[in-house]
């Protein structure tokens, strides 16, 4: 099948459009060919040889995809219906493979674009607020790098769970409007202002926020750790300034405040987990894509010929949202 393929790990230019061969089904698995995909993070770490897969997935790049059912030997599907999904790897092909209780039903009105950007960011904010954080209705949260994909997730389901305070932080005052019209009732430009953490004392009336979002880490810490209420919860998904705190780093406040901190990612997650969780979410809020209630960000589309240019976009913190791709043979039929 035709796939972008690694030639080593390194830059960009290790990007090429090339073959690889064409993935077999699982006894619990569906054939798709692939629509579109979404880039992540992650898929930048691979490149560079930094994230490998988890054993038995494919090597090819691609955590998340839309696209049609080619072969379903579960019967939990048919050959033709549309579908969008979380993959241990391989999205980046022409066909991939996917449990068939990882892979959710399209909903109509989305377009292939716009449900490739549902699996990853909306599964790790899903992640994140419930089965991680101690998420109350009513509650305040800070959502750090919170014009990403994942970011751009949270706030919407923030929202529509009933928390009274969103405050995002981003790089930028064009991506601090644009969170705001997702949901942030305040947005803080970590770039511009010295302390984010004066802005949340401020902001809560000195209380601080009962959850923070986490996914920059080391330069954070100090100021994470002030801005959480008593008995607050901070979960940590990424590490975009590195994984280790260097220096001062105040522990006093976990044991003073009570505080909860969590850390976790999706990928090495067992299939039974990501079942579990792909239900729930499923259930709780794949209507509201359909109502319009909840709404995939889709920043930028690009031709899969042109995947070189779509991680530098990434790679160059760009975005507002997801980076998505357009696969092989993206206007043709099955
Ligand atoms: N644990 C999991 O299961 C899981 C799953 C998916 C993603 N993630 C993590 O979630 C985070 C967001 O992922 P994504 O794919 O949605 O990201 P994304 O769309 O690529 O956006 C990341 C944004 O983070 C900001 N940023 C980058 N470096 C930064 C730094 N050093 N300090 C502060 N802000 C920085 C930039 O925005 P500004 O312009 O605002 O700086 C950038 O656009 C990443 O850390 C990723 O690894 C975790």
């Amino acid at each position: 099948m035709k796939s972008v393929i690694l030639k080593e790990f390194g830059g960009i230019g290790n990007l090429l459009i090339g073959k690889a061969p064409k993935p077999v089904p699982r006894s619990n698995e569906l054939l798709v060919k692939v629509k579109s995909f979404g880039l992540n993070r992650a898929d930048i770490l691979q490149r560079m040889g930094r994230y490998p897969p988890p054993p038995g997935e494919s090597d090819l790049l691609g955590l998340e995809m839309s696209g049609i059912v080619v072969e379903d030997a579960t019967g939990t599907f048919k050959k033709g219906d549309k579908v969008l999904g979380l993959v241990g790897g391989g999205g980046y092909g022409e066909y991939c493979t996917i449990a068939a209780s990882h892979a959710i039903p399209m909903p109509h009105h989305l377009t292939f674009e716009e449900a490739a950007a549902v699996p990853e960011a909306w599964l790790t904010a899903y992640q994140a607020l419930f089965p991680l954080a101690n998420y109350q209705k009513g509650d305040s949260v800070l959502i750090h790098a919170a014009a990403s994909g994942v970011g751009t997730a949270l706030i919407q389901l923030c929202k529509v769970s009933g928390a009274q305070t969103i405050i995002g932080t981003c790089g930028s005052d064009d991506k601090g409007d644009f969170i705001k019209s997702l949901g942030c009732t305040h947005t803080i430009n970590y770039k511009t202002t010295e302390s984010f953490y004066d802005s949340v004392k401020q902001i809560t009336g000195g209380k601080g926020v009962n959850n923070v979002f986490d996914y920059v880490g080391p330069k954070y810490w100090n100021q994470n750790l002030k801005s959480l209420s008593m008995d607050g919860t901070m979960i940590i998904q990424g590490l975009l300034s590195g994984a280790s705190v260097k220096e001062n780093a105040d522990i006093g406040a976990i044991l003073s405040k009570r505080l909860n901190i969590k850390g976790s990612t999706l990928r090495n997650r067992s299939e039974e987990y990501k079942t579990d969780l792909i239900q729930k979410f499923e259930k709780q809020f794949l209507n509201l894509f359909e109502t319009g209630a909840l709404k995939p960000v889709v920043d930028k589309v690009f031709e899969v010929n042109d995947i070189q240019a779509a991680h530098e976009y990434l790679e160059g913190n760009h975005n507002k949202g997801k980076v998505i791709v357009r696969s092989f043979d993206f206007d043709k039929d099955l």
